[in-house]
């Protein structure tokens, strides 16, 4: 077995991560772009996962700083010689490794899952940027994997589940979250929201049971969740198996770049 963690605290888990959705790192490397990393700019990756992509930004010459609230993958980003740290993104300054001023703070994929307090982690975004410095990002805008969720929550509910409990996802407007970056004291520079249509690696049962464990974990490890994943998948056959036996997903991004005054 690897050494990085097998499974954390929070469900996830490296491995199965690096099997069913690699294409979240891979779909997103124009992002770096965005971001225009220059060498010995000091970057704080926010939501690292397992460094897939703090990686490829550090090979072009920034100092990197990973950090996740996922044990088990900020165990695989140190696999691949990253620094990374384990912190909650609502309380960046507590960290040591993370109470400097960095040139730009980038996130992709992980700005969805803060949904208990999106404000609290933009403030601290802002207050890790240097003045002048840049929040460059990508994260699920609102209609993201909306068929999905819609299931995942009526079988939850119909199981006995309030979804509203189990549901992870903040996907905000473009215009909702611009007002919030906007309130913390971002200048906004760049904004696109679309729609990419995704091609999953393999069946939806592996997203679900991947990227969507806050439902599946309600119900027992068994015959409870294997139920409850095929009624899921038996009611989103129609609208995202194509006939070629290819699972399609709906994403919908929101990427921006946001800028702290000098
Ligand atoms: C996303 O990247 O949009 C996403 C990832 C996992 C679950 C839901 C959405």
């Amino acid at each position: 077995m690897s050494g990085a963690a097998e499974i954390d605290a929070g469900g996830w888990r490296a491995g199965d991560y690096a099997r069913n959705a690699r294409f979240v790192a891979e779909l997103a490397t124009d992002l770096i772009d965005w971001l225009a990393p220059a060498p010995g700019e000091t970057i704080l990756d926010l939501g690292c996962g397992d460094g897939a992509l703090t990686e490829r930004i550090a090979a072009a010459g920034a100092d990197m700083v990973g950090v996740d609230g996922s044990a088990s993958m900020v165990a695989a980003a140190r696999e691949r010689g990253l620094t990374a740290v384990v912190a909650d993104a609502r309380a960046l300054g507590a960290v040591a490794a993370l109470d400097r001023a960095f040139d730009a703070v980038f996130s992709n994929a992980a700005l969805h899952w803060m949904h208990d307090d999106p404000q609290a982690v933009i403030e601290h975004v802002f207050a890790r940027l240097k003045p002048g410095g840049r929040f460059v990002a990508e994260m699920g805008a609102s209609g993201n994997v909306a068929p999905i969720r819609a299931v995942l929550r009526a079988e939850a509910d119909a199981r006995g589940h309030e979804p509203d409990t189990l549901d992870p996802w903040y996907f905000p407007t473009e215009t909702a979250y611009l007002d919030r970056l906007a309130t913390a004291g971002f200048h906004i520079e760049r904004s696109h929201t679309f729609e990419r249509p995704t091609q999953l690696p393999g069946d939806i049962a592996d997203w679900l049971t991947t990227l969507a464990r806050p439902f599946v974990t309600a119900f027992a490890h068994g015959a409870a969740r294997d139920a409850y994943v095929a009624a899921v998948r038996e009611r989103l056959a129609g609208e995202m198996r194509h006939r070629d036996g290819q699972w399609v997903a709906p994403y919908v991004r929101l990427r921006f770049i946001a800028r702290k005054p000098d």
